[in-house]
C-alpha cells in the first residue's frame, strides 16, 4: 500500500522525470540508492533505464519477483555498456529496462562501482540521514540532472538533535541551539544547506526545488530537491544566493518560503489539501526557470 505521502513523493517523481524526459529529448538514466519494493521504479521505468539498490534480504526477494525481466548489475559493468546504449536497446514499448544487483546491497558500498556512468534522476531515500552519500554522489551526477534527498525519520534525532547535526557541521559548539521541535521543523533546511555547500566545494551548484510535505511530518519524512548546475560563474551563483537567505543568528540558510501565489517560490511546503495540479504548475515553472539560468 502507498501512503499519502509517498503518493506525493511519487506524483513529485513523476512531474519531474516527464519534465526532464522533455528537456533531454532522449531516455533518462536514473539511480535509486533505496528502492524498498519498487513502487518508485514503476514509475521510473516509464521514462528511462533504472539501476536500483535494496538492502533488505526479504524486501529484494520482493524486488526480484516483481521485475522478473530485470538486467544483471554485475554483468553490465563487467562488459562496460554505454548506459544510454544499453538502455536504448531494451527499451519496451511503455518501458525501460530495470538493472539490480544480483544480491542484496548496500548502495553506499555498489555506488561507488558505479562511477563510469552518470545519472540523469538520482534518488536517495533512506530510513535515516542522507549525509553518508555526500561529497561521492556528486561524481554521479550530470550537468542539468536532478538529485531528490529524503532526510527520513533520523529516530535517533528525537533524543539527541546536537549529535545527530554532527554530520552537517553545525554542532551546538558552533553556536547553533537546537531544541528537538527545531529540529524536527528544520532538519530539512539544515541538510539542504549542508548538501548546497559539499556541491560548491566542488563547483557544482544545486538550486533547491521544492521541500517537504506536511502530511508526513508527524513521521518526519521530508524531500527536497535539487537541480543541478555544473557552470559555477558569478551569474550562476547570484542567481544562486537568490534561492536563500542567510540567517546569522541560526548560522543556517533559510530557504526562502513564500505561498504559492507570490511567484518565484523556492520552497514549497504543502498539506494534503494542495492539489495535484496547483504542484505541477510549480514544479514545471520552477524547472523552466533554472533550466533557463
Ligand atoms: C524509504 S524506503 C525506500 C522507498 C522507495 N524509494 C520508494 O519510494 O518506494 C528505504 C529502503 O532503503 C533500504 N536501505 C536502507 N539502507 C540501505 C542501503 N545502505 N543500501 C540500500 N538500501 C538500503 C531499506 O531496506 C528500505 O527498504
Amino acid at each position: 500500500m502507498v501512503s499519502a505521502g509517498s503518493k506525493y513523493k511519487h506524483k513529485i517523481n513523476e512531474i519531474i522525470c516527464q519534465w526532464s524526459y522533455k528537456y533531454k529529448k532522449r531516455a533518462l538514466r536514473i539511480l535509486e540508492t533505496h528502492q524498498f519494493i519498487g513502487n518508485a521504479t514503476i514509475i521510473y521505468r516509464k521514462y528511462g533505464g533504472v539501476i536500483s539498490y535494496e538492502i533488505n534480504p526479504t524486501t529484494y526477494e520482493r524486488v526480484i519477483n516483481r521485475f522478473p525481466d530485470a538486467f544483471n548489475l554485475e554483468r553490465i559493468l563487467q562488459k562496460g555498456y554505454d548506459l544510454l546504449d544499453f538502455i536504448n536497446s531494451y527499451r519496451r514499448e511503455s518501458y525501460y529496462p530495470v538493472i539490480l544487483p544480483n544480491k542484496p546491497s548496500d548502495s553506499l558500498i555498489g555506488i561507488r562501482k558505479l562511477n563510469i556512468y552518470s545519472f540523469d534522476i538520482v534518488d536517495i531515500d533512506p530510513p535515516g540521514s542522507p549525509h553518508e552519500y555526500f561529497p561521492n554522489i556528486f561524481n554521479l551526477l550530470d550537468d542539468n540532472s536532478i538529485l531528490f534527498v529524503t532526510s527520513g525519520s533520523m529516530h535517533y534525532a528525537r533524543f539527541n538533535p546536537i549529535s545527530a547535526m554532527e554530520p552537517y557541521n553545525i554542532g551546538s559548539n558552533k553556536g547553533l541551539k537546537l531544541t528537538r521541535r527545531l529540529f524536527q521543523d528544520d532538519n530539512i533546511l539544515i541538510i539542504g544547506f549542508y548538501i548546497i555547500n559539499e556541491g560548491l566545494k566542488y563547483s557544482i551548484l544545486l538550486f533547491p526545488i521544492f521541500i517537504h510535505d506536511y502530511w508526513t511530518r508527524q513521521k518526519g519524512v521530508q524531500r527536497i530537491g535539487f537541480y543541478i548546475n555544473k557552470k559555477n560563474n558569478v551569474k550562476n551563483r547570484n542567481k544562486l544566493s537568490e534561492c536563500y537567505t542567510y540567517d546569522p543568528i541560526l548560522k543556517v540558510n533559510i530557504l526562502k518560503c513564500s505561498s504559492l501565489k507570490k511567484g518565484s517560490l523556492n520552497l514549497c511546503r504543502f498539506d494534503d489539501t494542495i492539489s495535484i495540479n496547483m504542484l505541477e504548475d510549480y514544479l514545471i515553472s520552477r524547472l523552466n526557470y533554472l533550466s533557463s539560468i
